[in-house]
């Protein structure tokens, strides 16, 4: 199915969900994203944050209500390209892969498990590293980078795919204020030149409040969905977000 530029990117119908046998942990989520947009997902722990990005991108089911991807159902077949980074994308620290390993794995997700890249895979897989700044650590060991470094690894990883929409869940958990605001402008900048839809979650949502185009607040349903400098100021604080 091609991208059809009337088409929400993303369009949840009065969504619930739970996990089997528990209690509902979203609760009549209604939600349209358009193409091109920065959203930011921020909430409390447990507010069901991931849970929601899941539903997006069709790892879970809704238990009620409908979520569309592009127009059409999540993961179905010809569905437009999703790149994610989960919330605990780490590799064991002892595994030798290098930055272009891991990035390559992205895009053998494109070509299919038995390769091999061509000169042309091999070429984006080149931009795509340049592209987050780690052109110089191509060849070195994941595990000698940086945390925040690490993760702009797992983002090129997704995005060698050449995905229409990218899911990132906390990405910046455990990596400085510096790196955090570097990395919320090297998404700005991917939205911009690439025109990829960013859903970006993130408790601290003061690290992204500057570059999203829009700002959900979960707590079980959406109890905040605007322009960042619309949030009430009780909710800055995270303590306060319970
Ligand atoms: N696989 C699972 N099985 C059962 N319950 C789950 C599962 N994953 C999450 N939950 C529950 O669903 C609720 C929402 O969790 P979710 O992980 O979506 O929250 P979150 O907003 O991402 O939190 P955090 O900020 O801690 O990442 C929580 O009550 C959690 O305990
Ligand atoms: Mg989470």
């Amino acid at each position: 199915m091609p991208v059809t530029a009337d088409v929400p990117a993303v369009a949840l119908d009065g969504v619930s969900f739970a996990y089997r046998g528990g209690p509902r942990v979203l609760e009549d989520v209604s939600l349209e994203v358009e193409r091109g947009a920065f959203l930011g997902i921020a909430g409390p722990n447990g507010g069901g944050k991931t849970t929601l990005l899941r539903l997006v991108l069709g790892l879970e089911r809704p238990t009620a209500g409908q979520v569309r991807l592009f127009g059409g159902a999540p993961q179905s077949r010809g569905a437009p390209r999703v790149g994610y980074v989960s919330q605990r994308a780490q590799l064991a620290s002892a595994t030798p892969v290098t930055v272009r390993e891991v990035v390559e794995a992205g895009r053998l997700s494109v070509r299919g498990p038995f390769g091999p890249l061509r000169a042309e895979d091999r070429a984006v897989v080149a931009r795509t590293i340049e592209r987050v700044g780690l052109a110089d650590r191509a060849g070195a060991p994941l595990r000698t980078l940086s945390g925040g470094m690490q993760q702009r690894a797992f983002i090129a990883r997704a995005l060698a795919a050449e995905p229409a929409l990218l899911a990132l869940d906390e990405p910046t958990t455990g990596v400085d204020a510096e790196s955090q605001e570097s990395l919320a402008a090297l998404l700005a900048e991917l939205r911009t030149e690439l025109g990829v839809t960013i859903l970006y979650v993130s408790h601290e949502f003061g690290a992204v409040e500057h570059v999203v185009s829009r700002l959900l607040l979960v707590r079980g349903r959406i109890v905040f969905d605007g322009a960042p400098a619309d949030l009430p100021a009780v909710w800055h604080d995270p303590s306060h977000a319970h």
